[in-house]
C-alpha cells in the first residue's frame, strides 16, 4: 500500500483532502471491461495503474447504485446496491482495495436530495396513502381540487417542478425528472436512512462523498408561488433552504465526525457568504464545495442556454472573489470539467486543431495552482474535445432533449435552438473515453451506448503516453508541482488584473513565491515587465524555450525557491 495513504490513515489526517488530486470517473464512459458498450467496474479495475501513472490519489466516482438510469444513475432505487450492468457489489469492493493499495482514495456521489421513482419508499409512498413513506416525500394537494400544482415552481430540466400522482389531487415535488422525486428532508426518519446509507459506505472503506445538489435539500415549507419567469421558478425556496446548515451540521455530528472522511458540495447557485458558511471548518457541515461562478462566465442569468461570449477579465474577477473570499477561512474545490460541463479546451480559448494541445495544456496550469484541491474530469487530462454529435437522436441526456421540447413549445428557430444546445449539452464530456484509435476507441469492443468522438484517431491515450510532450505528460508535472506548502497555503495575488488576454497570478508563503502566466489569445504578446517574470526560476511551460514574447496560448509558471 502507498506510504503517504497509510500514514495519513494511522495518523487520522482528517485533512487528507488538501493534498489530494482527484479524479473523476464517469462510469458509464470510461470504460467496458465486458464488452456490452457501457462502461463499468472491472474496467475502471483494469486503467487504475494508469491513474496511478498520472499521480493522481484519489477518484471521485459518479453514482453506481442500483438505478433506472433515467438520469444517467442520479437516480437511485437502492442505496446498497450495485447497478448489475456496471457490476457486483464485489466488485466494488475489490475496485475499492485496489485504489487503496495504490495510495488511491474513493469519494462516491451521494445523491440524496431525490430518490429513483422505482426506489421502493417511492413506490409504496404513492400507492398506499397511509403509507409510513407517504412523507418520505414532498406530496401536496394540489390547486383547484388537484387541476392545477400545488405552486408554479420548475425545475432544473426545463419543466414543471410537480407531478400528479395519477388521477388522484396529490402531487409529488421533483426538480429534475419525473422519475427523480424529492426526498422530505423535514422529515427526521429521512435523515437517519441518509446517516445508515453514508455509514454503510463508510464502513467499507470509501473515503468520502461528492454530495450532488446538496443545497436543494431544505425547501421552505410554506411552498408559495412566485412571479411567473421562464428557468427555476421558485429558486428562493427551494435553493440554500431555511434548514440547510442544520440538516448538514447534523449529518457532520452523528457520522462524518467518526470517520476520517471529506465531503464536497455541490452548491448550485451559492454566492460566497453563502459558501463560507458551508466549509467554515470550526461550523462542521463539508469540507468544500462547487461553487459554479467560473463555469457561468459565458453565459447570462447563470443559465448556460443564453450564450455570452467569454471574456478573460470576468473569469479573472470571479477567481479573485474566490480565492481572497475563502483564504484562510474554508478551502476551495478547482475543476473546469466535469460531466455536466462541456470540455473545457475551446470554450475558455480555442479547439482549432493547431493549438488544442498548448490550449489544453495552458488551462491546466492556470487553475492547478490556484488554492484549493483541483478536481481533473476524465479525458481533460489528454485534452479531450467536445463530442461531435450531428443530429438530436444521437444525444441521450435527458436534460438536452427536455430544453429541445422546450424551445419547440417556444417556437425558438431550429437551427438556434440546435446550435445552442449541441454547443451546451451535457452529453459534450460523456463520450467514451479515448483508450486508443480503434473503431470505439479501446473503450469497448462494440458499439458504446453514446457515440465515440472521430478524433480519437489523434487524441487517445495510447497516443499520449508515448509522446513526451503530450497533455498527459504535462499534466503529470502539474501534479508533480502540487506537492508544495506555498500552493497549498500560500496567499493569492492578482499581478495584472485590468489585462484582457493574460492572467498572471502569484502565490505566496513567507518569502517563497510562485508565479503563473497564461496567455488566453491566439495572439503574440509582449511579455509583461514584473520583476518575478523576469528573476525567478521558470520551471514549466507549454512551448519549447521562455523568451520575452508570450505565444498563442502560452503559459509558463516560476518560482524563487
Ligand atoms: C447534479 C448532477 O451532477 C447531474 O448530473 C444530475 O443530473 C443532477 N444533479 C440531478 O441529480
Amino acid at each position: 500500500m502507498a506510504l503517504d495513504y497509510i500514514l495519513s490513515t494511522l495518523m487520522k489526517k482528517t485533512d487528507w483532502y488538501k493534498d489530494a488530486i482527484i479524479y473523476q470517473i464517469y462510469p458509464r464512459s470510461f470504460c467496458d471491461g465486458n464488452n456490452d458498450g457501457l462502461g463499468d467496474i472491472p474496467g475502471i479495475i483494469s486503467k487504475l495503474d494508469y491513474l496511478k501513472e498520472l499521480g493522481v490519489n484519489c477518484v471521485w466516482l459518479s453514482p453506481v447504485y442500483d438505478s433506472p438510469q433515467e438520469d444517467n444513475g442520479y437516480d437511485i432505487s437502492n442505496y446498497r446496491d450495485i447497478y448489475k450492468p456496471f457490476g457486483t457489489l464485489d466488485d466494488f469492493k475489490l475496485m475499492l482495495s485496489e485504489m487503496h493499495k495504490r495510495g488511491i482514495r474513493l469519494i462516491m456521489d451521494l445523491v440524496v436530495n431525490h430518490t429513483s421513482s422505482e426506489h421502493p419508499w417511492f413506490k409504496s409512498a404513492i400507492s398506499d396513502k397511509n403509507s409510513p413513506y407517504r412523507d418520505y416525500y414532498i406530496i401536496k394537494k394540489g390547486r383547484k381540487n388537484g387541476k392545477k400544482p400545488p405552486n408554479n415552481w420548475s425545475g432544473f430540466f426545463a419543466e414543471d417542478a410537480w407531478e400528479r400522482i395519477g388521477d388522484t389531487e396529490d402531487y409529488y415535488l421533483r426538480l429534475f425528472t419525473k422519475g427523480q422525486p424529492d426526498l422530505n428532508w423535514e422529515n427526521p426518519k429521512v435523515r437517519e436512512e441518509v446517516k445508515d446509507i453514508l455509514k454503510y459506505w463508510l464502513d467499507m472503506g470509501v473515503d468520502g462523498f461528492r454530495c450532488d445538489v446538496i443545497t436543494l435539500i431544505s425547501k421552505d415549507q410554506r411552498f408559495k408561488s412566485v412571479f411567473p419567469s421562464l428557468a427555476l421558478r421558485g429558486k428562493k425556496y427551494f435553493v440554500n433552504g431555511p434548514r440547510l446548515h442544520e440538516y448538514l451540521h447534523e449529518l457532520y455530528k452523528d457520522v462524518y465526525a467518526n470517520y476520517n472522511c471529506m465531503t464536497v458540495g455541490e452548491t448550485v447557485l451559492s454566492t460566497l457568504d453563502q459558501a463560507r458558511l458551508l466549509v467554515e471548518p470550526a461550523r462542521e457541515e463539508l469540507s468544500m464545495i462547487f461553487n459554479f461562478d467560473h463555469t457561468d462566465v459565458d453565459n447570462y442569468f447563470r443559465v448556460k442556454w443564453f450564450y455570452r461570449k467569454f471574456k478573460l477579465k470576468r473569469l479573472k474577477k470571479v477567481v479573485n472573489k474566490w480565492q481572497k473570499g475563502l483564504y484562510q477561512k474554508g478551502w476551495n474545490s478547482l475543476f473546469i470539467e466535469n460531466h455536466d460541463q462541456r470540455r473545457c479546451v475551446g470554450r475558455f480559448n480555442t479547439d482549432d486543431k493547431e493549438y488544442r494541445e498548448v490550449s489544453a495544456k495552458m488551462l491546466g496550469a492556470t487553475y492547478f495552482f490556484l488554492q484549493g484541491t483541483p478536481f481533473i474530469y476524465q479525458g481533460q487530462e489528454i485534452g479531450i474535445t467536445n463530442g461531435d454529435f450531428s443530429s438530436l437522436d444521437e444525444y441521450q441526456d435527458v436534460e438536452t432533449h427536455n430544453v429541445y421540447h422546450m424551445g419547440e413549445k417556444l417556437k425558438i428557430l431550429k437551427p438556434m435552438l440546435k446550435k445552442t444546445l449541441f454547443s451546451r449539452s451535457r452529453d459534450n464530456a460523456r463520450t467514451p473515453m479515448q483508450w486508443d484509435n480503434s473503431e470505439f476507441a479501446g473503450f469497448s469492443n462494440v458499439k458504446p451506448w453514446i457515440k465515440v468522438n472521430k478524433n480519437k484517431e489523434t487524441i487517445n491515450v495510447q497516443e499520449s503516453l508515448k509522446q513526451d510532450d503530450s497533455v498527459f505528460h504535462f499534466y503529470q508535472k502539474l501534479i508533480s508541482l502540487r506537492n508544495d506548502e506555498v500552493i497549498k497555503n500560500g496567499e493569492y495575488i492578482d499581478l495584472l488584473p485590468r489585462d484582457k488576454n493574460l492572467f498572471c497570478y502569484k502565490r505566496k508563503l513567507g518569502d517563497k513565491e510562485f508565479v503563473v502566466i497564461s496567455n488566453f489569445s491566439k495572439k503574440e504578446i509582449k511579455l509583461p515587465k514584473i520583476k518575478e517574470l523576469e528573476e525567478y526560476q521558470l520551471l514549466l511551460s507549454n512551448y519549447d524555450k521562455g523568451s520575452t514574447i508570450l505565444k498563442a496560448f502560452e503559459t509558463r509558471i516560476y518560482r524563487n525557491y
